[in-house]
C-alpha cells in the first residue's frame, strides 16, 4: 500500500499520471514521441515548492548535528529513503517548475553544478544508510548542507528557512 503511495507520488512529482486523478490537468505521456527531450518536461510546482515539500524534508533528518541519528531497522530504512529523495531531488531541481526565476536559475551551469553536488551528497548518505553507517551518515549529511547553503548564498542570500526544522517525525538533537 505504502509502495504504491510513493510510486503515485513520485509520478505526480513528474506530472503524469495527475490526469486520474484531476480532470483539469493534461498527462505529459499523451506529449511522449520520438522528438521529446529534457527541455519539454517542467516540474508541476515551482522550485521553491520543491524545496519545501522534498528536498528540505528529506535532507533535515540525514543532517545528524541536528537530528538523532537512525537506530531501528525503520528508521535506517527511512534514512534509506530520505537519501533517495536527496539525490534525485538535486537532478529535479534542474527542472524548472512554475516559479518566477526557475527558468533563469537551470540554464546557470553553477546551478547545476551544485545541485549535482547536492544529488552526489544524497548518494553518499544512501551508501551511508545501506550500510548502517552513523559516521558515515554524519559525514554525508555535512557534504549534503555544504551543497545547500554554497547554492543559497549565491541564489538566496538570506538563508531565512536554513534554521528552522521541519520534519515532525524525527527526534532533534537537543
Ligand atoms: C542549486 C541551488 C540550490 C540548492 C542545491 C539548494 N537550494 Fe534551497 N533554494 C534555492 C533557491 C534559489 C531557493 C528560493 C526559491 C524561490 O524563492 O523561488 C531555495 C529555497 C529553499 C527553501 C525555501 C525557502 C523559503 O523561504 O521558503 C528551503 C527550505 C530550502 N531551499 C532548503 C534547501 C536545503 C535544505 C537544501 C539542501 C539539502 C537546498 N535548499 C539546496 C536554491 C538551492
Amino acid at each position: 500500500m505504502e509502495r504504491h503511495f510513493g510510486i503515485w507520488l513520485a509520478a505526480t512529482a513528474l506530472g503524469v499520471g495527475a490526469s486520474a486523478c484531476s480532470g483539469e490537468r493534461t498527462s505529459e505521456a499523451a506529449a511522449i514521441g520520438e522528438s521529446r527531450t529534457l527541455a519539454d518536461v517542467a516540474l508541476p510546482v515551482s522550485i521553491n515548492e520543491t524545496m519545501v515539500a522534498l528536498v528540505t524534508y528529506a535532507s533535515e533528518p540525514l543532517w545528524l548535528d541536528a537530528y538523532e541519528p537512525p537506530e531501528t531497522e525503520a528508521e535506517w530504512r527511512n534514512a534509506e529513503y530520505y537519501a533517495y529523495q536527496v539525490a534525485v531531488g538535486g537532478k529535479l531541481i534542474q527542472i524548472a517548475g512554475d516559479g518566477p526565476h526557475d527558468a533563469a536559475w537551470v540554464a546557470e551551469s553553477d546551478w547545476i553544478a551544485m545541485a549535482d553536488e547536492m544529488s552526489a551528497a544524497g548518494m553518499d548518505a544512501l551508501d551511508a544508510a545501506k550500510a548502517r553507517d552513523v559516521a558515515a551518515l554524519g559525514r554525508a549529511g555535512d557534504r549534503l548542507v555544504a551543497a545547500c547553503e554554497a547554492c543559497h548564498i549565491e541564489y538566496k542570500p538570506d538563508l531565512p528557512s536554513m534554521g528552522i526544522y521541519k520534519s515532525p517525525d524525527y527526534p532533534p538533537r537537543n
